[in-house]
């Protein structure tokens, strides 16, 4: 019977136990054809001509046409009431669902009442353009439009997915604090905050945490908010941000990259195939992203620094990359590309150096297609207590603060790798946004904390 009862529609369950839906929706009409129903929402549009007046209602579900004729409805309705609503009025509409090919989402409402919850003052956000700074302003009430409401539903979809596919494959969910003691990812982008009489750091990444559940549990993964005080305005950088991490016990390179890729061709291959609506909303082709498929392209570090100096001269060779030069090695493969192998001394204190390579770490990021940059940061962790207590000396770092991290390494230590995910650049790369800040519903982005 539990199994039975997660398939099956909530809607179904409702009518067995009540004998009808506790509320209706406009995602659900296709099951009303012919029925009496009550939709709740706000007003999108309205158009009268004569006789007959139109209401685009919209319920978070999607958009329904609901038609008023006169004498076929309630007099006080026609006559009086529908001639005050304005845009986002709230409303109760009474009607009965008939099938309407031309109609947004196929069904309109053959309405027979309209109440009013409130009349909305004038809304601000009209159909002409608004500037950026106007939008994120108002990003409260921007979030009902059409484009940001699909973005919202895709980027729910992603987050469902990567969830389903760590649960699906034997992981826990074992998720780590926000208040740390000590940085994970360099103390340049630390968040400092007052734990009652002491300091602590608002979390970057609950890696070093998880490396710990990870002995206790094999393979792990949490989820949740992360920060990092980067005082730069770039497209793909937000103050908070979620990302998505995981761990595996005795995983090398290896096969941390095959779990990448694994949950990236899952999420993307989902995403595309349950949200179609919305990417048309949104008018995102989906084309390219039906290539992201595993196995990804895998280049090493000094592969990929050869690219991009054969482009640009000036680029040092053991240096970092920028967005552009992540463009660059991106713009040469149709899958998302894993670059491995990056030196130890751009990479943080935890990665394992590789024996064979001395210098150079067992560290993979992988680059989204169509120029969208680094989606994921990986490694294998160094699992020697010597030499960590070395990396931890050499970054500057406070050993006391450690200390439990460096008892991982001295009971059982243990081969481990893992990585993280970012939520919104996940987002922005599978909608095809030019900037993050739409990616996910309150942006927090250097200079804006509003609303
Ligand atoms: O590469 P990062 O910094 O890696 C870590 O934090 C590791 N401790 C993860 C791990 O191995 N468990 O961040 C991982 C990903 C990046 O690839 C990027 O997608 C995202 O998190 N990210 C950001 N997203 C938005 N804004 C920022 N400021 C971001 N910084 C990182
Ligand atoms: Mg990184």
């Amino acid at each position: 019977m539990a199994n039975f009862l997660d398939k099956v529609d909530y809607w179904i369950i409702d009518w067995i136990i009540i004998g009808g839906p506790l509320r209706y929706y406009i995602a659900d009409l296709k099951n009303y054809v012919g029925q009496s129903v009550e939709l709740k929402g706000w007003v999108y549009n309205t158009r009268s001509s004569g006789k007959i007046k139109f209401l685009l209602l919209r319920d978070g579900t999607g958009i329904c046409q609901c038609v008023y004729f006169k004498g076929d409805c309630d007099a006080e309705s026609f006559d009086t009431t529908f001639d005050q609503l304005t845009q986002e009025t709230s409303v109760i509409v009474t009607g009965v669902v008939k099938e309407e090919k031309r109609s947004p989402g196929g069904f309109e409402i053959g309405a027979k009442k309209l109440e009013i919850i409130q009349i909305a003052k004038e809304y601000p956000i009209t159909p002409k353009e608004h500037g950026t700074d106007f939008l994120m302003n108002h990003r409260h009430l921007w979030l009902r439009s059409k484009r940001q409401h699909a973005i919202m539903r895709i980027r729910s979809e992603i987050i469902n997915s990567v969830r389903d596919f760590f649960n699906g494959r034997g992981f826990t969910l074992t998720d780590a604090p926000i208040f740390t003691p000590n940085a994970c990812e360099g103390t340049s982008t630390l968040f400092q905050t007052q734990y009652f009489d002491d300091k602590a750091y608002l979390s970057q990444s609950g890696q070093l945490y998880i490396e710990a559940t990870a002995a206790a549990l094999g393979k792990v993964y949490c989820f949740g908010p992360t920060f990092r005080a980067e005082k730069s305005k770039t497209r793909r950088h937000l103050i908070e941000f979620w990302m998505v991490e995981a761990e595996v016990a005795f995983n090398d390179l290896k096969d941390n990259m095959e779990l990448i890729e694994g949950l990236v061709e899952y999420v993307v291959q989902r995403t595309i195939k349950n949200c179609p609506d919305e990417f048309v909303a949104i008018e995102r082709n989906t084309d390219l992203l039906k290539n992201v498929k595993a196995p990804f392209a895998r280049i090493h570090y000094s592969e990929a620094a050869q690219i991009i100096k054969k482009e640009n001269p000036d680029f040092i060779i053991g240096d970092d990359f920028g967005a552009p030069y992540e463009t660059i090695i991106s713009s040469k493969f149709e899958t998302p590309v894993f670059v491995h192998h990056y030196p130890a001394a751009i990479k943080a204190f935890y990665m394992k150096e590789d024996p064979l390579e001395p210098g150079m770490t067992l560290s993979c990021d992988l680059l989204a297609t169509e120029g969208f940059g680094e989606l994921v940061g990986g490694a294998q962790r160094e699992d020697n207590l010597e030499t960590l207590l070395a990396k931890i000396k050499q970054h500057d770092l406070s050993e006391k603060d450690f200390d439990w991290y460096l008892d991982l390494r001295k009971y059982g230590s243990f081969p481990h790798s893992g990585f993280g995910l970012g939520i919104e650049r996940t987002v922005a790369w599978i909608c095809g946004l030019p900037h993050v800040r739409e990616s996910i519903a309150f942006p927090r982005l250097y200079g804006r904390s509003y609303p």
